[in-house]
Parts: C-alpha cells; structure tokens; sequence
C-alpha cells in the first residue's frame, strides 16, 4: 500500500477507558432511530469484505462465522460486506442478485440475530461494479487484445496486415509504444481493461440510468424478504454509482458535469428502491466525504450530495473517503488493479506510518462539514462516520461535538470483534488494539480470507476451529473468553 513520503510512525492515540457507568451514560452507548429501526447504540461495524463467499456468490459456513462473531459484540450495527446486485459470476464476492441468494442470506440475518440476542441491527451493503480486467502478458495484449486502427497501421507501416502490425509492435523499443498507443490502450496494457461510466459508447454503459435503478430495487427487495432490518447503497470508493457523482464525471446525457448531473443517477436508484421496499424500510447509502484524486469530488460536493440524499428521505448517510482506482499501484502481470494502492486508497485505510496529519480520526472534519450542511438544510438524517477511530474518547467527541450520530469502526472492529461491548461494561482495559498496520487489507487486495494478525496464529488446537485455506490461520477471533456479564 501506498505511504505519505513523510513516513510519521503514530503511536495508537492514549485510552481512557470509561467505567461501566460512564459508558452507559455516555452517548455512544445511547439509542437512535435510524429509518424504521432504532439501533440500541451508536456504535457500527461497516462493510468488510472477507473473502469467504462461495465462487458463485452464496453463503458459506464461514460468512454464518465471521458475522456471527462480530454480532457476539453486540454492535449497534453491523453491515453485511459489499453484495453484487447483478446475476454475473463475480469471483467469491456476495451476491444478492437472484432470488436464489435469498435463503443464505436468510440464515446470515438468523445467524446474527441470535448471536447478538437479537440488539444488532444489520443491513446489507449493495453494490454494482463495471469491468476491470487483470493486467495483461505485454505479448498477448499486443498479439489478441489490442483492437487495431489506423493509427497503429500509421505507426508501423500501413502496407502490412494485420498480424505484421501486431509483430511490429511487439518490436518497438521500450516506450516507443507511448506514442503509438492512446492512453486508454496504455491503461489496459499497463493496468488491465478497466470500463468508466463515461464510455458512452459502449451501449450497455450507455445504458446505465436505465437499469441500474432496477438492479438495485430488486436487490434491495431481496434484502428485506431476506430479513435484513436495511440496506446500504453503496455510493462509495471505485464502483459505479462512486464514479456518478465523481467530479470527473463528464457524461454529456444529463448524467455527468454538473453536481446536480451526478447526483441524478444516485437519486434516482433510491427513488426506485424507496417505491419497492416502501417507507417502512430503512435505505442508507454510503458515500465519499472526498474523493482524494485529482480532479475528483472534494467536501463541497460532498456537502451538496449529502442534502440531495438526505432530502430525498435516505435514511442514514454513511461516510468513507478516498479508494478509488485513478491513482492507484500498477498491478503485477495477471493481477487486476486495486482501489486501495494508491493515496485516496490510503485515505480510505490509512496506517500508523502516515503524515503530520496522522491516521486517526482522518475523516471527521469532513464529515462534521457534511453533517452541519445536511442541518443546516434542516434535515435530521443520522450521519455515519469511520476512520481511525478507536478508542472511546474519540468516539464520545465525534458525537457530542455534532461530528456524526454513530461511530463506525472497521479494523478495530475486526482486531475485536467485543470491543464496544467491553467498554459498554467497563472493561475497556481487555481492548485488543488494533495496531492499523493493514496486515488484514493486503489479505483483502489478495482476495485472500481476511483475518487479523493479532489473533489469527492464536489457540490454533482449538476443538472444532475453522482454518484458512492454507490451514496456517484461524478465521475468527477467539471468544473472550471472560464474557459471562452481559
Ligand atoms: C478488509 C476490509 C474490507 C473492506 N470492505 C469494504 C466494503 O466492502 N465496503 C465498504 O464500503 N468499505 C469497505 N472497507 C472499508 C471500511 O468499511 C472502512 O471504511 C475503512 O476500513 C476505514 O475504517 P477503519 O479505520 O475503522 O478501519 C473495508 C475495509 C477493510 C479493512
Ligand atoms: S490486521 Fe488487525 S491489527 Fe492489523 S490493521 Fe488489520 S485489524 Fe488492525
């Protein structure tokens, strides 16, 4: 993953951690309405992928286990990972995209339902991503892939055929190709074919507005016959309603330019989830307070996004920041590129080693700015905000300085899984910390089952423990094991 140049090792920000009655008292621990459900507490594990789906998207044993074991912590909420809305092979990516993903789901909402006696309330985050491609052997991009034109004749000589002109260009010395090929050749020969909302000219990207509000609307009935308490909308990071409301977003069909353009698409998938599920169904999106790439949607837009959505009744309005694929790592030859290699990528995910700024809490003065705009509005939509968040004192002020209205955490929620619920009962001194090293997100970029360094080497003779794939690593947390009060 990408660092800041300045490489800054931040030690983990001090704990204090409250007693018990602190805790209760306190406003991360207190209720909220969110939609038609009320979360018991302001605390939220938001969406993690783990790699742990079947190749054809369904519910495995492991899913049941690693949401099981987030619900024993007894969240606030938790969101289910991104879910593919379309009915395409997607690797082991969850899928909702057929009414045949429905009975797995089912038993994943059961699963967490009992594991957390019933106090999580979990909704589902869903997704559409476009093509992207794993970058390609030079010579079987040059010798197959490349679509030939003139100007590639042009270069060579426009007396040959077609496989001379291929040949050729495989002898071209190094970067002569620069001249010869256009940038979004180089892209897909130096990063992989990667599709962009603006290729109108491609039909069924041209055809997005069209279908995507279906796609999601019958996802999301999915989700509430499931039995999910909601669904997320994930506007978020690389994929394709990201990259609507993205500034470079020039799409000429009503679509792209203006903000007004770009938030068209994202309002229109609610309305049509909103006219599917009804009122009395709780819908949320997540969406980026800044897109950190050049050229990209910064906080003004985000404030902007954020009180369309919110006037347009989303139910809650969930934060992230950065992971997108413009400026993201080259991948290796037969790797797909990944939205979380570069800096955006590192804004999304940022480590210990970071500049002056630091990892922690990077994305609150953001998000405060979109929650004081959707206020000021005169909107109450709760607001969601993660990153680098971890102990209970910058928790408590995210809330109280009108930051946010819950807190997510997602490594610290992964390195333990119970540790909202220690501090709840004032034994904040158990936390396992996480150390923001991101041990657990080169797992992720390798779609290898994520787990956590802290503990995944550990009590690996347990009776009964699922392992990893290569049978070196548990894939839960082991159960705190001093958990009888509840
Ligand atoms: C392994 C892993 C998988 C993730 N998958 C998703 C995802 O599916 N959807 C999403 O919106 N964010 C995803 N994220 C981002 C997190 O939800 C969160 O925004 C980010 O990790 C910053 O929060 P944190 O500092 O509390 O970890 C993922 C993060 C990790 C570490
Ligand atoms: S592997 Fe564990 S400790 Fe490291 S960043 Fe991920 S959750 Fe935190």
């Amino acid at each position: 993953m990408w660092k800041p140049p300045e490489r800054i090792k931040h030690d983990l920000p001090d704990a204090r951690w409250p007693d018990r009655n602190e805790a209760v008292g306190s406003k991360l621990f207190s209720p909220l309405e969110v939609g038609s459900v009320t979360l018991a507490q302001r605390t939220w594990v938001p969406a993690m992928v783990p790699w742990r789906a079947t190749e054809e998207g369904f519910v495995t044993e492991e899913i049941l286990e690693w949401y099981e074991r987030f619900a024993h912590g007894r969240p606030g909420a938790i969101v289910v990972e991104a879910t593919g809305i379309r009915d395409i092979p997607s690797g082991p990516l969850l899928r909702v995209g057929h009414d045949r993903f429905v009975p797995g789901l089912s038993e994943l909402v059961e699963t967490v339902r009992r594991a957390s006696g019933d106090e999580t309330r979990l909704f589902i985050q869903i997704i559409d991503f476009l093509t992207i491609r794993r970058r390609p052997d030079p010579e079987k991009f040059l010798r197959r892939y490349l679509r030939l034109t003139d100007r590639h004749r042009r270069a060579v000589g426009s007396e040959l055929s077609d496989d001379q002109v291929r040949e050729a260009l495989l002898e071209l010395p190094d970067g002569a190709l620069d001249d010869v090929l256009d940038e979004r050749e180089l892209e897909s020969l130096r990063f992989g074919y990667r599709e962009r909302v603006t290729d109108t000219h491609l039909e069924h990207i041209r055809e997005l507005p069209e279908i995507l509000p279906g796609l999601f609307a019958d996802a999301a009935e999915r989700a509430a016959e499931a039995g999910f308490d909601g669904v997320e909308l994930h506007y978020a990071h690389a994929y394709t309603m990201a990259s609507f409301l993205s500034a470079r977003n020039r799409r000429a069909d009503g679509y792209g330019g203006s903000r007004e353009n770009r938030v068209r698409l994202p309002l229109e998938v609610f309305s049509e989830v909103r006219r599917r599920v009804g009122d009395g169904y709780t819908v949320g999106c997540r969406f980026l307070a800044n897109e950190c790439i050049e050229g990209g949607s910064g906080v003004d837009d985000a404030v902007f996004f954020g009180r369309e959505l919110a006037r347009a009744g989303m139910d809650f309005l969930s934060l992230s920041r950065g992971g997108k694929f413009e400026d993201a790592k080259q991948p290796k030859i037969g790797w797909a590129a990944y939205p979380y290699t570069g800096p955006s990528g590192y804004e999304c995910m940022p480590t210990a080693i970071s500049d002056a700024r630091g990892p922690f809490g990077r994305n609150l003065q953001a998000v405060a700015r979109v929650r004081a705009g959707v206020r000021a509005a005169g909107l109450d939509t709760p607001i969601v905000v993660a990153g680098g968040i971890c102990t209970f004192d910058q928790a408590e002020a995210a809330l109280t300085d009108g930051t946010a209205d819950v807190v997510a955490a997602a490594r610290q929620s992964l390195a333990d899984p119970d540790w909202f619920r220690k501090i709840r009962l004032g034994r904040g001194d158990e936390v396992r910390r996480c150390v923001y090293t991101n041990y657990c997100e080169g797992l992720d970029q390798k779609h290898k089952q994520v787990t956590c360094q802290l503990w995944d080497r550990e009590a690996l003779d347990e009776p009964g423990l699922r392992r990893s794939v290569d049978g070196r690593r548990r894939l839960v947390a082991p159960a705190w094991r001093d958990s009888s009060d509840r």
